[in-house]
């Protein structure tokens, strides 16, 4: 049916570089999978240009914007209003333009647990959770999985006081330890879940990996944020030794989901996304 008087929905990613963001792709399959009419942008902007591009957002009515490196603490500052999640995470990758109000919020830790919940671990209360690295990327993922009651969430980190930091400063969420690398094996052994939130192993470093292998069991659940490779080395040996694996694209994916959600008030076609990403990913990986 057609519906001349609803203007097609404004979005886009702001990020610096963007030429390789997959978010263009994935939003506009779900937009054409849920019959909404819009555009996804994926908008190239550097640091000096921030401040005017926020401003073009309001005037040029986006309904809605994700933000990538390098803007998703210094968009903060630019907005109207911030949710008590990216807040407290210090980072802002979802803007909500509600009639010219752009309200910031943070759906990377939230769609990683969505992620984990469904792919892996459909219950967080009581498990013992080790995450490798205390970073941005840590910061909310730690923050979502503290809400889900876990028994304990152990730090492991190359710099231990970054770590403590950390666990000192959300000591009011969940019981969130932080040993030094060195008693990695301590944390492991009665690890439930353990969770890569490092660089380490990304692509094009595919031959590192940020734990001694050794020390899984066999029995736990190994997740890693990182989805280029989709399997990792780590998730890789993980699998052989026996562990359930959980690769990074769902977290992509669900950061997504929900961003359009906010945006959109409908259900996101999580699959549709997902399929689009994987479609995306092989094209570029194909020789020409
Ligand atoms: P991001 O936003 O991606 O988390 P970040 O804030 O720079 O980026 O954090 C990177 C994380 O990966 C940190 O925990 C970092 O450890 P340090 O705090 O010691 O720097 C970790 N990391 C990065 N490269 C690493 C490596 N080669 N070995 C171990 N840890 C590494």
């Amino acid at each position: 049916m057609n519906q001349p008087h609803v203007r097609p929905l404004k979005l886009g990613v702001i990020g610096d570089p963007i030429a390789h963001s997959k978010s263009p792709v994935m939003h506009e399959a779900a937009l054409r999978e849920s019959g909404i009419a819009g555009e996804y942008a994926a908008l190239h902007i550097k640091p000096e240009r921030l401040a005017d591009m926020i401003a073009a957002v309001r005037e040029e009515e986006y309904r809605g914007i994700n933000v990538t490196i390098p803007h998703k603490e210094n968009v903060m500052r630019h907005l109207d209003e911030l949710s008590e999640d990216a807040r407290r995470i210090g980072a802002v990758n979802t803007i909500i333009n509600e009639g010219g109000r752009l309200i910031g919020r943070n759906t990377d830790g939230i769609g990683y647990v969505r992620s984990l919940k469904e792919e892996a671990a459909a219950m967080l209360e009581g498990r013992r959770i080790v995450v490798l690295g205390a970073g941005g990327a840590a910061r909310g993922i730690i923050y979502a999985l503290a809400a889900e009651a876990p028994e304990r969430i152990v730090l492991l980190n190359r710099t231990t006081e970054r770590a403590e930091a950390l666990a000192r400063e959300w000591s009011d969420l969940a019981d969130i330890a932080a040993l030094p690398a060195d008693r990695a094996a301590e944390a492991l052994q009665s690890a439930d879940i353990v969770i890569n939130t490092t660089s380490v192993g990304m692509h094009p470093h595919v031959d590192e990996v940020p734990l001694d292998p050794a020390l899984l069991r066999g029995g736990e659940i190994v997740s890693d944020l990182i989805y280029n490779p989709l399997e990792t080395k780590l998730l890789r040996l993980a699998r052989d030794k026996g562990c359930r694996v959980h690769g990074g694209l769902g977290m992509f994916v669900y950061q997504g989901a929900y961003a359009f959600e906010y945006w959109t008030g409908v259900p996101a076609p999580v699959e549709a996304m997902r399929a689009a990403v994987l479609r995306d990913m092989n094209v570029a990986a194909k020789p020409k």
